[in-house]
């Protein structure tokens, strides 16, 4: 049963030039990609997909980075594509991301910890709804 999961590479991982790493590593996995568009967020947006921060000491710090360049904002589908794209990035803190993992490999801070994925099926969803709308989804199958 395949599942979405929602995706964000990082501004700074804009910056240091890691896109295209970042989805040739998911699509090495099998992962589709069924959307997908380069960004700048806006305050309403990261202040939706960070609520559960609102009340954290690296909130505003978060926000602002989040803010200072574009992102690329993704939807993938594959099957339990929540736990292998958590897996193939690895922990939220770049020291305890197994090396292999995109985190691992490329991350420097909890920070700046390249890109951001739900952790649930139901925080994908609403995570989605805040980026895309559900035209912007695309239907269509990968080559075995
Ligand atoms: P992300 O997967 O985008 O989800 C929430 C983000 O908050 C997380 O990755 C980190 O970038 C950030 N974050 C979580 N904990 C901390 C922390 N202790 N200090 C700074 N940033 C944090």
């Amino acid at each position: 049963k395949n599942e979405r999961e929602f995706l964000i590479i990082k501004p700074n991982s804009i910056r240091r030039g890691f896109i295209g790493e970042i989805i040739k590593r998911l699509e090495n996995r099998g992962i589709k990609i069924i959307a997908m568009k380069m960004i700048n967020i806006s305050e309403k947006q990261v202040e939706k997909l960070y609520k559960i921060h609102k009340e954290k000491e690296f909130y505003k710090s978060l926000k602002e980075f989040m803010l200072s360049g574009p992102v690329v904002v993704m939807v993938v589908e594959a099957p339990r594509a929540i736990e292998m794209v958590r897996h193939i990035i690895g922990n939220t803190d770049p020291l305890k991301a197994s090396p292999g993992s995109i985190r691992g490999d490329y991350g420097l801070t909890v920070q700046k910890n390249i890109v951001h994925a739900s952790d649930s099926i139901e925080n994908a969803n609403s995570e989605i709804s805040i980026f895309f709308e559900e035209n912007e989804i695309l239907k269509y199958e990968l080559d075995g």
